[in-house]
């Protein structure tokens, strides 16, 4: 067997008496958080490479982590590993050996000293935790496959309900419960729960839930989505469902919370934190492990070999596309200003895997921009939403192609004929839809039919932010709201 070869490194402590630096080279990227290391001179520990703390009599504790954030109420005293580093603790010992030696790479990591307010390095450079969010959406989307989503073969496991597929697949019917944007990413995997499964799925507010208190049986399998994990009307289902004996799976983003630790099995989402009270990054990450779940669920049948596979490939290509859409944030912003800012009402319309993402880019606008918007189900227009239908009334339209592009044209032409200027989200190159009367495109990249959610919804989480930036509010903190409801 081959054995690891390793070089020592040298760590750096700034000795805070002495002033001038003499090595300020090796900083690491993430520094722009932290005190420059120009306010000492470095005592540079030759071939001993050990983090023994000079001055610190008592023990030494060391915390891991990949987000300084993350441990600054412990320490503000951090290093930083490099590629390839290997850390070595022992008994109050830190080694640092490198795995391999690259040309031009510094032998020094420099402790340093985080400055900042744990507020303003969690929020990583941007002014909100929301537009923080949003753009994490490529990372957190492909945390939530890693590690389950073999792409090469195009397989799916996922370890937090395996154990639990024999009963999961007898089940008679799926009921999904959740509140506000986890309830959107139910509606929006619904459809494809429903083809997939071959089983009946209905999906329920938690509030409503409760108010019919409906039956429940033993062979129910009920999906609880939550990021908190902790909302008092999902817990309160959860209860009702399991003393009704149903089989119960959790998909939450925070781990240890109450609803993972009182489903019977489940899936954590692995979005990472999420501050901002208007849910982003959540959503696109509950999508995907509902996709998942559903995908696992139904990976016995061959009749849906070739769904699988597409729908998987469609996977691993959405970190990329919902970076293509973060690089028209200026367009979305321009948009957001000239079209929609200061105005009292908006309508967001969709249908078919579109309508979850009218409702939610709805809530998105109205709950940080306070600008009432409500989310239409396109086939919904013609039974009296028309009536609202003018030159005057801002109009958003997800139009990217699938099978339902002819119901929406149509859509798009009731409402273009009543004087209506929709902003329109449109598939990229898009030579179909009639562009003459709409007030601005949105182009967005195309994926297959049940995931185009987890793209289309970016435009509206920008189209928030902006407004709420505009209307001179903080979108981190909306009036009236909290990010955990834990109260029923
Ligand atoms: C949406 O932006 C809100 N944060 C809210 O609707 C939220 O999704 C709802 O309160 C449910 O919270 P949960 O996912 O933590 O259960």
């Amino acid at each position: 067997m081959q054995k690891l070869k390793v070089d020592f490194v040298d760590v750096e402590f700034i000795n805070e008496q002495e002033s001038k630096p003499q090595n300020s080279e090796s900083v690491s990227s993430s520094s722009k958080f932290l005190a420059p290391p120009s306010k000492g001179k470095f005592d540079i520990r030759k071939s001993e490479s050990r983090a023994i703390l000079p001055d610190y009599n008592k023990p030494i504790e060391f915390f891991i982590s990949s987000d300084a954030s993350s441990v600054v109420e412990h320490t503000k005293k951090v290093l930083f590993l490099e590629d390839d580093d290997i850390a070595h603790i022992d008994a109050g010992e830190l080694h640092i050996h490198r795995a391999r030696k690259s040309a031009g790479m510094s032998t020094t990591r420099p402790v340093q000293t985080l400055e900042m307010q744990l507020a303003e390095i969690m929020r990583g450079g941007y002014d909100h935790f929301m537009m923080k969010e949003i753009f994490e959406q490529p990372d957190s989307t492909y945390n939530t496959m890693r590690g389950r989503i073999d792409f090469k073969n195009k397989t799916v496991t996922l370890g937090g309900i395996k154990d639990y597929l024999t009963s999961i697949r007898r089940s008679r019917r799926f009921q999904m419960i959740a509140c506000g944007t986890s309830y959107h990413s139910c509606l929006a995997v619904r459809s494809l729960f429903e083809e997939l499964t071959e089983a009946p799925v209905s999906v329920d507010l938690a509030s409503d839930f409760l108010d019919r208190s409906p039956p429940i049986f033993r062979d129910d399998t009920v999906i609880f989505v939550s990021q908190s994990g902790e909302t008092a009307d999902s817990m309160q289902c959860l209860k009702y469902c399991r003393a009704a004996g149903a089989l119960t799976v959790g998909v939450v983003n925070s781990v240890g919370s109450s609803i993972s630790r009182d489903t019977d099995c489940g899936v954590h989402i692995n979005a990472g934190p999420e501050i901002g009270v208007a849910s982003t990054k959540a959503y696109t990450s509950q999508y995907i492990a509902l996709v998942m779940i559903a995908l696992q669920i139904s990976n016995h049948v061959i009749t849906t070999a070739a769904r699988h596979k597409e729908i998987i490939q469609g996977l691993s290509e959405i970190p990329k596309k919902i970076e293509k859409v973060l690089k028209q944030s200026e367009h979305i912003k321009e948009i957001s200003q000239k079209y929609l800012h200061g105005r009292d009402s908006m309508l967001i319309v969709g249908r078919g895997y579109q309508f979850a993402s009218a409702l939610e880019g709805a809530l998105k606008i109205k709950e940080i921009s306070y600008i009432h918007a409500e989310g239409i189900q396109a086939g919904e227009l013609k039974h009296g939403v028309l009536a609202l239908v003018d030159d005057k009334l801002p109009i958003v339209a997800f139009a990217t192609q699938d099978s339902f592009s002819p119901k929406v044209n149509s859509a798009l032409q009731q409402i273009t004929a009543r004087e209506g200027h929709p902003i329109i989200i449109c598939t990229e190159g898009d030579n179909i839809i009639d562009r003459s009367k709409a007030s601005a495109m949105i182009e967005v990249p195309q994926t297959i039919d049940c995931l185009q959610g987890l793209i289309n919804i970016v435009p509206l989480q920008m189209m928030g932010y902006y407004l709420s930036i505009s209307a001179g509010n903080n979108p981190d903190r909306p009036r009236n709201l909290a990010k955990s409801v834990t109260v029923e």
